[in-house]
């Protein structure tokens, strides 16, 4: 949608816009109104396209793709299936994270995706659940825009790269992609900042207060694995068409991914080859 209010005025192809060959400019007021609770698109000046040639993910990215308005009603996700639910929640859970712990998180940033990923852990498995449950839709709405402009005002990393690559090869769901990477990610990423991990484990209630930092670390792993398992998300290993062979493909996507030199600990082509294989091998 947010493309069409771009394109539809100004003609050309998303790849243009992209590299650079056109302006975003003249775009149509841009009135969102989500019917799941995971992109964050009504509040981010992000649109994500899969040019089908190629099968790479593009981001259309600038500020005048910013929606004038967001209206969130609970009430219209009453009816989102429980996988889906699952799937784009926690995408969100991601969107906090990453925007929390990226190199160019800031302060903003942080408040937001603290709040988000407090948020989204304790209303999501309610949520799936009981779809109409209208408290736990509608901290999921709240909690998924809280999440995007915690990343609309960062970025996103490595667990986006790795997922945006898979879901271009494989139209992988976006937030199945997200979770079957999320927990090698934040295992390779403590290792660079271990009190900043810790404090995620605490926001999302994994570790008490009084845990240490290593011992928070550890309950935000295992608890991030357990939580989206509680959710019947699957294994990278059972996705439809994920093969062993693409590897080296899903690899150079995502090091072509602008969010990669975003990641908190810097990542090359093997460390990725290294994460999908623990993912593929849990
Ligand atoms: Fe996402």
């Amino acid at each position: 949608g947010k493309a069409i209010a771009l394109i539809g005025r100004n003609g050309g192809t998303p790849i243009e816009y992209v590299e650079g060959q056109r302006r975003y400019e003249n775009v149509a007021p841009i009135i969102c109104i989500p019917t799941t609770a995971g992109t964050g698109s009504e509040v981010t000046r992000s649109s994500v396209i899969t040019e089908a040639a190629t099968r790479r993910k593009l981001t259309l990215k600038d500020a005048a793709l910013r929606p004038v308005l967001a209206v969130l009603d609970p009430e219209l996700t009453f009816t989102v299936p429980k996988s889906v639910t699952a799937a784009t929640g926690v995408d969100a859970l991601v969107h906090a994270i990453e925007g929390y712990t990226c190199k160019v998180t800031n302060p903003i940033s942080q408040a937001l995706g603290a709040k988000a990923m407090e948020i989204i852990v304790s209303s999501l498995p309610e949520a799936c659940q009981d779809g109409r449950n209208e408290e736990a839709r509608y901290n999921m709405l709240l909690g998924s825009l809280l999440a995007g402009l915690c990343f609309g005002s960062a970025d996103v990393a490595a667990v986006h790269c790795l997922a945006e690559a898979l879901g271009g090869l494989y139209d992988t769901p976006h937030g199945v992609a997200n979770a079957v990477f999320l927990p090698f990610v934040l295992k390779f990423n403590a290792e660079e900042n271990k009190a900043m991990h810790a404090q995620l484990a605490r926001y999302m209630k994994f570790a008490a207060e009084s845990d240490s930092d290593e011992k928070a670390v550890e309950q935000l792993i295992q608890g991030i694995e357990t939580f989206t398992r509680s959710l019947d998300i699957p294994k990278l290993k059972d996705l439809p068409g994920v093969r062993k062979e693409d590897f080296a493909k899903i690899v150079e996507l995502a090091m072509q991914n602008g969010s990669t030199p975003s990641n908190v600990r810097t990542v090359t082509a093997e460390d990725y080859l290294h994460i999908l294989q623990e993912a593929y091998s849990a």
